[in-house]
């Protein structure tokens, strides 16, 4: 079988660098375009030896035409993920997300496939849980409109060129090399446990969200790329989990209990309940999410022990100050 060629934008982030290294072990030939903006080299480990680097801005379209020359398939990470500071900076967020996502599908003429993480953001407020890609889309913030908007781009140039697109709309994806930039409130949980402070809670702690972790990601964008789907996808547990519930399993984990949550003011703009209907994922690419919360809470947390210098496991101080966010980005 011939060896497909596979760039993946946003490579040397946080899901980028675990699907790179995956692909890298499985005998893809792997080309990364990132602009290291909010991901590193260090990310990609022992794989940055084996992929052919491309440092530059998917806002540039000269790059994105170069990155493109010779690929079978693209895997389109690369964006900036802060639902806030997409309110605060929406051009910036149009520039990267969207732009940036147009110069990729204007170039992919000669392209196979087109792989694109979207966000459960999209959905916005839920009209019904679990959410089917059947619903509506509702986009609450600039980065969520962003992500809409590119995925209108994609299908539009898909219809003009031919080329398979794949939209994957990711809940809330955690595990280790979570940005730092914008880690989510797992990794916050998390890292905040381990250096003796309690987790913060905006709102009364019972608004659900859906936390997969990274590999079971990974897993279902190789899938992609091996098959021939196409279309909208939800990638999720399909499993709703209380923060508060998300907050005491994470200082049991961690062995923290002696910990109890903070809660601050409901922020404006945050979701009740998200919870993916990944069955359309399970019945056509197979998808079965293998790493449970409580399995992933404990690989990040071992992670964080044997890579944050700042985090201790003495819990003596239960006064913390910087929050955490949950906004599905
Ligand atoms: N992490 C999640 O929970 C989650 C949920 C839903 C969707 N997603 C989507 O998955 C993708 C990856 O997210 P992540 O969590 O790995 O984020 P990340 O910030 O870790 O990775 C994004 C990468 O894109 C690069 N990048 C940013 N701007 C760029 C530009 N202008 N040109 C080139 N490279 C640029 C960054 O340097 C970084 O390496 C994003 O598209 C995000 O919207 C993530």
């Amino acid at each position: 079988m011939e060896t497909l060629r596979v760039l993946v934008t946003g490579g040397a982030g946080f899901i980028g660098s675990h699907l790179v290294r995956e692909l890298v072990s499985l005998g893809y030939e792997v080309r990364v375009l990132d602009n290291l903006s909010r991901g590193s080299l260090e990310n990609l480990g022992n794989a940055l030896g084996s992929v052919e680097l491309v440092l530059g801005d998917v806002r540039d379209p000269e790059v994105t035409a170069r990155a493109l020359t010779g690929v079978d398939a693209v895997v389109h990470l690369a964006a900036l993920i802060d639902v806030e500071e997409s309110i605060r900076l929406p051009e910036l967020y149009t520039e990267v997300n969207l732009v940036g996502t147009l110069n990729l599908v204007r170039a992919s003429r000669r392209l196979d496939t087109f792989v694109f993480s979207s966000s459960a953001s999209v959905y916005g407020d839920p009209v019904k849980v679990p959410i089917p890609e059947t619903h509506p889309l509702s986009p609450k913030s600039p980065y969520a409109a962003s992500k809409a908007a590119a995925e209108l781009y994609i299908k539009t140039y898909s219809n003009l060129y031919g080329f398979r697109y794949v939209i994957l709309r990711l809940f809330n994806v955690y595990g280790p090399r979570q940005s730092r930039f914008y880690s989510g409130v797992v990794v916050e949980f998390v890292r905040r446990a381990l250096r003796g402070e309690p987790p913060v809670i905006y709102g009364d702690g019972e608004q659900t969200r859906d936390f997969v972790y990274v590999s079971d990601v990974v897993k279902a964008i190789v899938t992609v790329l091996k098959t021939k789907v196409s279309g909208v996808y939800n990638i999720g547990s399909g499993k709703p989990t209380r923060i508060i519930d998300l907050a005491y399993t994470v200082l049991r984990v961690v062995g923290a209990e002696n910990l109890r949550p903070e809660f601050r003011e409901a922020r404006p703009g945050d979701v009740k309940h998200s919870v993916a209907d990944i069955s359309k994922a399970t019945r056509e690419l197979g998808f079965r999410p293998t790493v449970n919360l409580e399995a992933g809470l404990r690989l990040l947390a071992d992670f964080y022990k044997r890579s944050d210098p700042h985090s201790s496991t003495s819990f003596k101080s239960s006064h913390g100050s910087s929050g955490s966010k949950f906004s599905t980005s």
